[in-house]
C-alpha cells in the first residue's frame, strides 16, 4: 500500500514538472499507457493476501483515476495555450492600408471614336456597324477597285482565300449600305470600326487599325456640301478658329478626291513642329462617290449624288494628345493609359 502511495505521489510530481506536450507524452507513456508504472501495479495482486486483493485493486484504480484526471487537465491546459498562440500569430493586422484599385482607362483611340461618333449624330448622321472579315467584292470592286486594278497596291491585304480578307477599310461600308436599300433613299450614315494592312509596324504604322468613315448620298450633293460638313467637322474636333482646305488627290471609289488639311491647332496656322512648319495638318481623305461606284451599287448616278470621307482615327488622337508612336494605342501599358479618362 505505500507503495502505492509511492507511485502516486511521483507521478503527481512528475506531472506537476511537466512544462509542454511532449514531457506531457512521455509522462503519459510511463505512468498511464498499458505499459506504464500505474498497469504494472496490478501485477503484484498474485501477491496480495485474498482480503486485501479488493481494497488494493480499487485503490490503483483511485490512483489511475487520480493521475489521468490531472493528465487531461494538463493535456487541456497545453492545448488551450498552443490555440492561443496560434490565433496571435494570425491576427489580421487591420491598420495596415487597403490595396488601392485602379480603375480602368478608356483608351484615348476610343475617345476619339466616340467624339467624333457624336460629332456626326448631332448632324444627324447614323452609326452603321461594318465587318471586320469582307469580301473582295466589297472591300475592293464595288468601289471600283477591279482584281488587278493598280490600286490594290495602295493597300496590302491580309487574306483568307482568293475572296474572303480582312477589311483593308472602311470604305467597305459605303457599298453594303448603298446595296442593301431594296428602295434607293438618301443615306447618311458613318462606320466606324478597325481596317487592317499587311504593314510593317512602325511608329506610323500598324497592321490593325481604325477609320472612321462617312458616307452621304442624295439628291444634288455637290462638293459644297462635302466642305461644309468637313468644315463643321473640324470646327467642332478642334476648335472654332479651324479652317480646312482641300487637296486634290486620288482614291477610285471618289471623283474627285481630295486630301482635307485642317488649320495647325497648335499654332493657329504660323508655322510649328507639330504642322512642320506648314500651319496645316493633314486629317482625312475625301470625295465625290464615284459615279461608276453608285451605279454598281444601284444609285443611277443621273439621279444620285454623294460625298464619302474617310478620318484615321490614330492619327486624329496621336494629333489631339501628343501621341509621338501609335504602336502604343496597341500595347496595353497601364503607363500609357493612364492619363484618359472616359466620359
Ligand atoms: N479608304 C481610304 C483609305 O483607307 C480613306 C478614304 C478616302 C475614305 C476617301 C473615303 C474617301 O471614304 O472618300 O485610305
Amino acid at each position: 500500500m505505500e507503495d502505492l502511495d509511492l507511485v502516486l505521489s511521483d507521478g503527481k510530481s512528475e506531472l506537476n514538472s511537466c512544462s509542454d506536450s511532449s514531457t506531457l507524452d512521455t509522462f503519459f507513456a510511463k505512468y498511464l499507457s498499458k505499459k506504464g508504472k500505474v498497469s504494472s501495479l496490478m501485477g503484484y495482486m498474485k501477491e496480495i493476501s485474498k482480503e486485501n486483493k479488493a481494497a488494493f485493486g480499487m485503490k490503483v484504480n483511485a490512483i489511475k483515476n487520480e493521475l489521468n484526471a490531472a493528465y487531461e487537465e494538463k493535456k487541456a491546459y497545453f492545448e488551450k495555450l498552443a490555440l492561443n498562440k496560434k490565433l496571435q500569430e494570425e491576427t489580421i493586422d487591420i491598420s495596415l492600408p487597403g490595396r488601392e484599385v485602379t480603375p480602368g482607362r478608356t483608351n484615348p483611340y476610343y475617345l476619339i471614336i466616340d467624339e467624333v461618333t457624336d460629332i456626326f449624330l448631332d448632324m444627324g448622321y447614323e452609326v452603321k456597324e461594318g465587318r471586320d472579315v469582307e469580301t473582295d467584292e466589297y472591300n475592293f470592286e464595288l468601289l471600283n477597285v477591279p482584281v488587278d486594278h493598280p490600286a490594290r497596291d495602295m493597300q496590302d491585304t491580309f487574306y483568307f482565300d482568293s475572296s474572303l480578307l480582312l477589311r483593308t477599310q472602311t470604305s467597305a461600308a459605303q457599298a453594303h449600305t448603298m446595296k442593301e436599300k431594296a428602295i434607293k433613299t438618301p443615306i447618311k450614315i458613318i462606320c466606324p470600326g478597325k481596317a487592317y494592312r499587311r504593314d510593317d509596324d512602325d511608329m506610323t504604322h500598324s497592321h490593325q487599325f481604325a477609320q472612321i468613315e462617312g458616307l452621304v448620298v442624295d439628291k444634288n450633293i455637290s462638293i459644297a456640301n462635302l466642305k461644309a460638313t468637313l468644315e463643321l467637322f473640324a470646327k467642332k474636333m478642334f476648335g472654332e478658329k479651324r479652317q480646312i482646305r482641300l487637296r486634290s488627290s486620288y482614291f477610285p471609289f471618289t471623283e474627285p478626291s481630295v486630301e482635307v488639311d485642317v488649320s495647325c491647332f497648335s499654332c493657329n496656322g504660323k508655322g510649328c513642329a507639330l504642322c512642320k512648319n506648314t500651319g496645316w495638318i493633314e486629317i482625312l481623305g475625301a470625295g465625290m462617290v464615284n459615279p461608276k461606284v453608285l451605279e454598281m451599287c444601284g444609285y443611277d448616278p443621273e439621279v444620285w449624288s454623294g460625298f464619302a470621307f474617310g478620318v484615321g482615327v490614330e492619327r486624329v488622337a496621336m494629333l489631339r494628345y501628343g501621341i509621338d508612336d501609335i504602336r502604343r494605342f496597341y500595347q496595353n501599358d497601364v503607363r500609357f493609359l493612364s492619363p484618359f479618362k472616359g466620359k
